[in-house]
């Protein structure tokens, strides 16, 4: 099987009240323990990149590995681009193998956000490659950029069915109180989402596959294993994993989780050298980085996504 695109992915997962995972792949190990996982419950997977990654690892890597790991598990995996900022790393990724990209232009104004965003759908539909927009601002870190609280804004239902419309899009992200990053929520306060607006949005766009950005859940239990093991991340907090069962079951077709995988491959590894502090040779830490996110990313698809048995 080809690397494929999301519209069979996003339309089962729609109809079935479950979302398909979006792990950030950087390197051959996260590429392998998310995959492992995936054909171990049967799930089908978005495997997104982002600028740093294509920076890190070379796009010519990255596209490869993804089709490395196609052949070798046979699962439905489609290969995206992940916050793509400007017209020309959507062309660059569409003309390098990509199924999917996302065009970010929710910084820009609303008429400059569908303009851009148009003028990538043209480009990729006509190449048979699938888009994701975004209305709305997430606070976080993406790449360089940080965007503060002030920056930040939920999406305004009033908004999507208009810019879907106009820019002919077959996903948008929205933003409903997730952020990038490890901090999502202030220490001591009880973290929301904004479900009103997802459910204003679905009805707004009924059937229209919705994107869920900033939804790591920056799980407990890597956390105290990084700290346990010379590490400092002091109130680091997710989205709750009860609010993502309830936005897959919802009009959320996408989950995208970048953070619970860089926190759990560092776990694995600081744990593994402060147990064998004579170690050097990248193949036994990283085994072990590998295993750490198969284990993660097993634990969504059952527990969170739903999306096992469904590939
Ligand atoms: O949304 C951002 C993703 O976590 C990707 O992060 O740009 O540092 O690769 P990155
Ligand atoms: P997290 O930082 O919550 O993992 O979000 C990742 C993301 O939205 C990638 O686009
Ligand atoms: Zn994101």
């Amino acid at each position: 099987m080809p690397i494929v695109t999301t519209t069979e992915m996003f339309e089962k997962a729609y109809k079935g009240g479950y979302a398909i995972g979006a792990f950030n792949v950087n390197n051959m190990e996260i590429v392998q323990g998310i995959t492992e996982a995936a054909a171990e419950v049967n799930s089908p997977l978005i495997l997104q990149v982002s600028a740093g990654a294509r920076k890190y690892a070379k796009h010519v890597y990255l596209t490869k590995l993804v089709e490395a790991a196609v052949a070798d598990t046979g699962l439905p995996i489609a290969l995206h681009l992940d916050h793509g900022a400007d017209f020309d790393i959507c062309k660059s990724c569409v003309d390098g193998g990509f199924t999917s990209v996302m065009i970010d232009g929710s910084s820009l104004s609303f008429e400059d956000n569908i303009a851009v965003t148009r003028q990538v759908v043209e480009y990729a539909h006509d190449h048979g490659v699938v888009v994701e927009g975004e209305l709305g601002r997430l606070e976080g870190v993406e790449d360089d950029v940080v965007v503060s609280a002030e920056d930040s804004s939920y999406t305004r239902p009033e908004d999507v069915q208009e810019f879907v419309e106009r820019t002919g899009v077959d996903s948008l992200a929205i933003a409903i109180g997730t952020s990038h990053g490890a901090y999502k929520f202030k220490p001591g306060t009880k973290p929301q989402l904004r479900f009103d607006i997802l459910e204003e949005v679905a009805q707004r766009l009924p059937g229209f596959p919705i994107v869920l950005h900033g939804a790591s859940s920056v799980i407990p239990k890597y956390v105290d294993i990084i700290n346990a093991n010379g590490g400092k991340l002091v109130d680091a907090i997710g989205v709750p994993e009860d609010m993502l069962r309830k936005a897959a079951s919802m009009a959320v077709c996408k989950i995208n989780i970048d953070s619970d995988l860089r926190l759990a491959m560092t776990a694995g590894i600081r744990q593994h050298f402060n147990e064998h502090p004579e170690h050097f040779d990248p193949r036994q830490y990283l085994t072990v980085g590998r295993d750490y996110i198969r284990e993660l990313v097993k634990d969504k698809i059952v527990n969170v996504l739903g999306s096992d048995g469904k590939a």
